[in-house]
């Protein structure tokens, strides 16, 4: 059986890339909801429906876990998925309790979506993990507009970033944490405005972790010839153009992958 990974978007690529590295033997289901996207700026009630079918649509094509690779899906849905299904389903959240083990003297720059920041679940883990009040929050909805129409490093994305930034004493923070999965494709933009000293954190290798025990302790785990097929709100990608596009998006990751 397949595992499923499900985004907004091509967001939801950058988790399923380190997953490709963790899993060589598995069958992946890759659902990006781009009739609906994004999901950031919608209401929770829409991001709820939407999320609804998609893990919907996904079981009925047989996968037997599913990773929501969408922060903002995450803390609208997650709940409400887990009291209705049985199979295993792996959630993501900003990486702020990483960030704070790895320095709690300076402060922690999180971006997200809207609903995200404003969203109870970050405020819940943020009262949990943040002691020292160190935590600044930056909503950047732009950034998952520019990533679905391709556009990562142009004069256009400098400029919103930079003039988002610009409200934050940089040099007071130690890292600077994507929590959205779409804004793991800006990292070389972010870093030409960041002082070295920044570094970046996500929640990809943490929720890929959790993925495999999750497998591990239900059985899940298979021996197959890694394989994945992709699904834009429930059509099947098939033509050759959009797929050569869908490795060129896993080739800039493979990029951005390596910088800190
Ligand atoms: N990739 C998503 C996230 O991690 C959401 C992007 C959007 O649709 O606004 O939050």
């Amino acid at each position: 059986m397949k595992i499923g990974f499900f985004d907004s978007g091509i967001g939801g690529l950058s988790v399923l890339h380190h997953a490709l590295k963790v899993f060589p033997n598995e069958q992946f289901l890759f659902f990006a909801d781009k009739k609906h996207v994004p999901y950031g700026e919608k209401t929770s009630e829409q991001v709820l429906e939407y999320t609804s079918e998609a893990v919907e649509f996904m079981i009925e094509n047989d996968v037997k876990a599913i990773v929501i690779a969408c922060n903002t899906a995450t803390s609208v849905a997650i709940t409400t998925l887990r009291e209705k299904y049985d199979l295993p389903i792996i959630g993501m959240e900003p990486a702020v309790k990483k960030a704070l083990d790895e320095n709690d003297t300076m402060r922690v720059l999180v971006c997200a979506t809207p609903i995200t920041v404003r969203g109870k679940k970050l405020k819940q883990l943020i009262e949990r993990v943040d002691n020292h009040h160190l935590v600044d929050l930056l909503p950047l909805p732009q950034l998952v507009r520019f990533a679905e129409t391709g556009e990562f490093d142009s004069k256009a994305v400098t400029s919103y970033l930079s003039e988002e930034l610009s409200r934050f004493d940089l040099t007071k923070e130690s890292s600077l944490v994507l929590g959205c999965t779409h804004f793991n494709y800006f990292k070389d933009s972010f870093r030409k405005l960041l002082p070295d000293s920044v570094k970046f954190v996500d929640g990809n290798e943490g929720t890929v972790n959790q993925l495999y025990r999750k497998l591990q302790e239900n059985g899940l785990l298979e021996n197959n010839r890694q394989s994945i097929e992709f699904y834009y709100s429930k059509e099947k990608v098939t033509d050759e153009a959009e797929l050569k596009r869908i490795d060129s998006l896993f080739e800039r990751l493979d990029k951005m992958f390596d910088l800190k």
